[in-house]
């Protein structure tokens, strides 16, 4: 196992842009963070480079059987010019686990922890400070044997980039609009949905562009099963408040262990809520807005934060959600964790790391 990081600085530097009107995932700093892995090195040859493209041969097993991992993780400018990162070692437990699910050798967390800091105080100046934005980190793995067999690479590559974004959807902190699907499924049990990996993301493609048509920013995936309980949207945890209590579908195996829908359940805790994980049907939610109960929708992620939800389409009917504004708790979720990962908020759980 590699310790020791090489690092070759860019010789040029790309210009950066405004912070007030940055995308999602479109921009690129200036340097990257490779590895690589074989079975006789282990993971080797850690080192930071100028961010570049890379070389490989068409037949490496990257480009045909989807065997690859991902993370989202986020560091932030402190006013006192400070850069934190959010609990990035659930980051690295969840990169080993999807890494079991998909034959990929384990990393050694705290060594990547390590090569993210570095990584990060190189490319420093690239940290937005405008409201709402940050500078997303995207650690992944890709199989780079040369091989057509269907069978784990016996070789892969782990990189680190880094993008400054603003808001995952365009609507900002502002609610979004979700379609309910009722056709397509994203995982089933035994399936790999609980992992990071592309295929989960590529099979939601079909869903998504359809309700993007009908004007929805994202679906609501239900059980791959009966297609009633609630599972998540994609690139996000969902929660519900209805008649009180808040509630986030229990984890199944075919649900993403969003790092954000873990801090969310512990604080809602902490401010003494009614917070249930459990099995939640489409049914109960729509009953709940029937019966004037269904107080508020929002989902949770990295990349998206707390996105307040304003409108589902189910079963051909519009159910509105607060009146299409952002709820209470959303907004005091919202805060609460920013203010925590930008250093405004007293950080009470221990999550913020200082590179
Ligand atoms: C994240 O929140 O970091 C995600 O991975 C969602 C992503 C697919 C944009």
């Amino acid at each position: 196992m590699t310790t020791k990081i090489d690092i070759t600085l860019s010789e040029t530097k790309k210009e950066k842009p405004e912070s007030g009107q940055l995308e999602f995932g479109r921009v690129f700093t200036d340097h990257m963070f490779v590895m690589d892995y074989s079975p006789t090195k282990g993971w080797h040859d850690a080192r930071i480079t100028p961010y570049e493209p890379i070389s490989l041969n068409p037949s490496s097993m990257v480009f045909h059987y989807g065997q690859t991992v991902f993370e989202g993780l986020k560091a932030y400018r402190t006013e006192d010019d400070k850069v934190l990162l959010f609990r990035p070692e659930k980051n690295m437990q969840r990169l080993n686990l999807s890494n079991e699910r998909l034959c990929i050798p384990q990393i050694d967390g705290d060594f990547v922890i390590e090569a993210l800091k570095q990584l990060v105080a190189i490319d420093k100046d690239w940290i937005p400070t405008a409201e709402g934005t940050s500078l997303y980190i995207r650690p992944f793995i890709i199989p780079t044997e040369y091989y057509l067999g269907v069978a784990p690479s016996k070789f892969y590559r782990f990189m680190i980039i880094l993008s400054p974004v603003g808001s995952y959807y365009k609507e900002g902190i502002h609610p979004v609009k979700i379609f309910v699907e009722n056709q397509y499924v994203r995982a089933v049990a035994g399936g790999t949905g609980k992992a990071k990996t592309g295929g989960n993301y590529a099979s939601s493609l079909k869903a998504q562009e359809e309700a993007s048509k009908k004007g929805y920013s994202q679906v609501l995936w239900l059980d791959g099963v009966e297609k009633k309980y609630i599972e998540e949207v994609g690139s996000m945890n969902i929660f519900f408040k209805i008649n009180g209590e808040v509630v986030t579908p229990e984890l199944n195996g075919s649900i993403l262990e969003g790092v954000t829908r873990n801090s969310i359940l512990k604080m809602l805790s902490h401010w003494g809520m009614v917070v249930s994980e459990r099995k939640l049907s489409m049914e109960e939610v729509y009953q709940a807005y029937k019966q004037g109960l269904l107080e508020e929708a929002f989902g949770t992620g990295t990349a998206a934060v707390i996105s307040p939800i304003g409108e589902f389409y189910y079963n051909d009917e519009k159910i509105t959600i607060n009146d299409g504004e952002t709820g209470e708790i959303s907004k005091k979720l919202y805060d609460t964790l920013t203010g925590i990962q930008k250093g405004t908020h007293e950080d009470i759980f221990n999550w913020v790391t200082e590179v």
